[in-house]
């Protein structure tokens, strides 16, 4: 099958996915967005697929973020459509699916970049990553599942100051706490990921697939979370905030706030 935005490629029964839009730094767009719902998906079903590595083309992103054009004039209602779509098709999905995939983090991973990464099941960063979430200083929050992954990932305490910073840490600190499994040289990273994939790939399908359905049921009850995400995330498209943030990173200057 054919992609506009994404190169697939298998090794043995390890499929890697690049997304592949690096003019953009890879930013999720929603033909991306559903295009990887599609690759995905296929590759849960395929027999000949273990593993799935994902990672981004070129050498600067992993993905730097949702796409900032296409969602700057969304309304309240498709500012949450575009949240609760998303967190369906690809961050819930990605969780959700029934072989390990990786995260190849091969440079920035920005907002839903990052929230991308920690909806995989195992992270390694090439040691030019930066990873953050940066959504506030837009006016907006992360609505892809970061508020809560994030959480869950690195503890109430650095998920606040990340969030509320709009930071960006680089690969040896993320490592530090918790954030990626990895950090390798940018030349060793697919490597790495192969080799994790060769581990996971002389083991039980179906009971790899059995323990992260008990791992993840843990989190259930969290589901509440993710629905605040959605709502709180609609609620910025209204504000004045959100059309200065957007508007200030389109003309490339930096914004003014005013909290309205
Ligand atoms: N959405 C849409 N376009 C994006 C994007 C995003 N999230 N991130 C980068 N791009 C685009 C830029 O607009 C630019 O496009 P242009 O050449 O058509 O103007 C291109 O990718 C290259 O990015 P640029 O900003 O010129 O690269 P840089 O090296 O100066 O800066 C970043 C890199 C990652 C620091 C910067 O691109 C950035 O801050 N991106 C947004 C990150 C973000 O806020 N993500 C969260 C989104 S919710």
């Amino acid at each position: 099958m054919a992609y506009e935005n994404l190169l697939l490629s298998q090794k043995d029964t390890v499929l890697t996915i690049t997304i592949n839009r690096p003019d953009q730094l890879n930013a999720l767009n929603k033909n991306t967005i559903e295009e990887l719902n599609k690759a995905l998906a296929l590759a849960d079903v395929n027999p000949e697929v273990r593993v799935i590595i994902l990672t981004g083309s070129g050498e600067k992103a992993f993905v730097a973020g949702a796409d900032i054009k296409e969602f700057a004039a969304f309304s309240v209602e498709e500012g949450r459509m575009l949240s609760r779509r998303g967190q369906k098709l690809l961050f819930d999905f990605v969780e959700n699916m029934s072989k390990p995939v990786i995260a190849a983090v091969n440079g920035f991973a920005l907002g839903g970049g990052l929230e991308l990464a920690m909806s995989c099941h195992i992270r390694v960063a090439s040691d030019n990553a930066k990873m953050g979430l940066p959504e506030v200083s837009l006016g907006v929050i992360p609505g892809y599942g970061g508020t809560q992954r994030l959480t869950q990932l690195v503890g109430k305490g650095k998920a606040m100051e990340m969030i509320a910073t709009a930071g960006m840490i680089p690969a040896t600190e993320a490592l530090d706490w918790g954030l990626v499994n990895h950090v390798v040289p940018a030349a060793e990273l697919i490597a790495k990921c192969e080799e994790i994939a060769g581990k996971i790939t002389k083991n039980s399908p179906s009971a790899i697939a059995s323990a992260y359905r008990a791992i993840l049921s843990g989190f259930k009850k969290n589901a509440v979370g993710y629905e605040a995400e959605i709502k709180e995330f609609g609620l910025c498209f209204g504000t004045e905030d959100f059309k200065e943030g957007t508007g200030a990173f389109m003309e490339k200057r930096k914004p003014t706030f005013t909290g309205k």
